[in-house]
C-alpha cells in the first residue's frame, strides 16, 4: 500500500492512475482539494477498492498519524503543494504553510511511524519527496544544465518554499535515517493540468478566441517533460532510488516560451482551424513576471544511468497528445474554469495589460 499526498492534482492524479494500471498496488490518497485538486481526475477509479480517497490537509498531524497507523504504507509519495509561481508572488503565505510546514509535519509523522517498524519493513520503507528544478534558480544562455550538485538558488516564493522542503527532507535522512529519496523535475505538461499553467492556459484561451498572454519577450526557456514520463521516473525512484540521494528528472526538451505557444497554435490550426485567421494572431506580449527565471535545463544522466529510466514521449508527441486530450475533455475544462478560476485570471492578467 502506498500513501500519496496531493493525488487529486495534476501530477498526483496521473501518478495514481498510472501506478494502479501498472502495478495494481493499493493507494491511500490524501488531498485537501484546493482549487487545484479535482476528484473528477480520479473518476476512472470510482468504486475501485484499491483506491481510498481521504479529503484532508498535510498540515493536520493527528490525521497523518491516524492514516499511517491504520494503513501501514510501505512508502509515501509526497506531491501535495501549492505549485503556481504567479500565485506565490501574489500570496506566498499558503506556499510556506503547505510546502514547508506541511512537508515538515509529514516528515515528522513519517519518522515516528518509521521508528516503530520492524527491521525488514524499516529498511524497505521509502519517502519519495517530489520536487522541482526551480530550486536551482536561473541559468544563463550558455550555462550547463542543472545537476544534482548545483547549488540551490531559488528565486520565487514557490521555489524557495520547495527548496526549504528539500532541505528538511535531506535533514530527516541525515539526522534520523528516514529513507528519503528526493526528485527534482522540470516543467510537466499533459492531461489534467489546471489551465493556469502555460500549456493548458494557451490551449484554453486559443479555443475561446482569447488573447494568448506571453510574459516579457517570450524568450524564457523551460525544459518540458510529459507527465506520464515523470510518473514512470517516480516509480523508478521509489523502487530503485537510494535513500538519501536526489535525482534530477527532465525531458531534454528545452524550448523558448514563444516557440511553445507557436507550436500549440500550429497544432490547433491543423485539428481545429479558426473560422478566420490563424491562432498565432492571438499572441499578445504582456508585462513580465517579477523575478522571472530566464532558463531552466536539467541534466538527468544520474537517473538514467542509475535507475535505467528514459522518457517515452518527445515534446512533439507529448504536445500532440495533450492538445488532443484538451479537445476531447471540454467538459473537464469547463468544470475547472468556472467560478473562482475567473477571478484568478482577471487578477493575474488585468495588471499585466492583457486584453
Ligand atoms: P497541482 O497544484 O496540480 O496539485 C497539487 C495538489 O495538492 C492538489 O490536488 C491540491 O488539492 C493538493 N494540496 C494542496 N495543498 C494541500 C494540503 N495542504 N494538503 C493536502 N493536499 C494539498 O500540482 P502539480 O503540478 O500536480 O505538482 C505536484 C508536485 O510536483 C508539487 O509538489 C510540485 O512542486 C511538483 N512539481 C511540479 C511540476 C510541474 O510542472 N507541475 C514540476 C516539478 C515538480
Ligand atoms: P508556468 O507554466 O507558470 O511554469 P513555471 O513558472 O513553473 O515554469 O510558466 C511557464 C513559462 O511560461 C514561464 O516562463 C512563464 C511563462 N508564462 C507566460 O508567458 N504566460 C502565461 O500566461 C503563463 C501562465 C506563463
Amino acid at each position: 500500500m502506498l500513501l500519496v499526498t496531493g493525488g487529486a492534482g495534476f501530477i498526483g492524479s496521473n501518478f495514481v492512475l498510472s501506478t494502479l494500471a501498472a502495478t495494481g498496488e493499493p493507494v491511500v490518497n490524501l488531498d485537501k482539494l484546493t482549487y487545484a485538486g479535482n476528484v473528477r481526475n480520479l473518476e476512472a477509479l470510482a468504486g475501485d477498492p484499491r483506491h481510498i480517497f481521504v479529503k484532508g490537509d498535510v498540515c493536520d498531524r493527528p490525521l497523518l498519524r491516524d492514516l499511517l497507523a491504520r494503513h501501514r504504507p510501505r512508502a509515501i509519495l509526497h506531491f501535495a503543494a501549492e505549485s503556481h509561481v504567479d500565485r506565490s508572488i501574489q500570496g506566498p503565505a499558503e506556499f510556506v504553510q503547505t510546502n514547508l510546514v506541511g512537508t515538515f509535519n509529514l516528515l515528522d509523522e513519517a519518522r515516528a511511524f518509521h521508528d516503530r517498524l520492524p527491521d525488514a519493513e524499516k529498511r524497505s520503507f521509502r519517502f519519495v519527496h517530489v520536487s522541482t528544478d526551480e530550486v536551482y534558480g536561473s541559468l544563463g544562455e550558455s550555462d550547463s544544465a542543472f545537476t544534482e550538485n548545483t547549488a540551490y538558488a531559488p528565486n520565487s516564493p514557490y521555489a524557495a518554499s520547495k527548496a526549504g522542503s528539500d532541505h528538511l527532507a535531506r535533514a530527516y535522512w541525515h539526522t534520523y535515517g528516514l529513507p528519503v529519496v528526493t526528485t527534482n523535475c522540470s516543467n510537466n505538461y499533459g492531461p489534467f493540468q489546471f489551465p493556469e499553467k502555460l500549456i493548458p492556459l494557451m490551449i484554453h484561451n486559443a479555443l475561446a478566441g482569447k488573447a494568448l498572454p506571453v510574459y516579457g519577450d517570450g524568450q524564457n526557456v523551460r525544459d518540458w517533460l510529459y507527465v506520464l514520463d515523470h510518473c514512470a521516473a517516480l516509480r523508478a525512484a521509489l523502487e530503485r532510488g537510494r535513500p538519501g540521494e536526489t535525482y534530477n528528472i527532465g525531458g531534454a526538451s528545452e524550448t523558448r516560451n514563444l516557440d511553445v505557444v507557436n507550436r500549440i497554435c500550429g497544432l490547433l490550426d491543423e485539428v481545429r482551424p479558426r473560422a478566420n485567421g490563424r491562432y498565432a494572431e492571438l499572441i499578445q506580449f504582456v508585462a513580465d513576471r517579477p523575478g522571472h527565471d530566464r532558463r531552466y535545463a536539467v541534466d538527468c544522466s544520474k537517473l538514467q544511468a542509475e535507475l535505467g529510466w528514459k522518457p517515452i514521449e518527445t515534446f512533439e508527441s507529448g504536445l500532440k497528445n495533450t492538445v488532443r486530450w484538451y479537445l476531447e475533455h471540454a467538459e473537464w475544462v469547463a468544470d475547472v474554469t468556472s467560478g473562482a478560476y475567473r477571478n484568478w485570471v482577471d487578477a493575474n492578467y488585468a495588471k499585466r495589460g492583457a486584453a
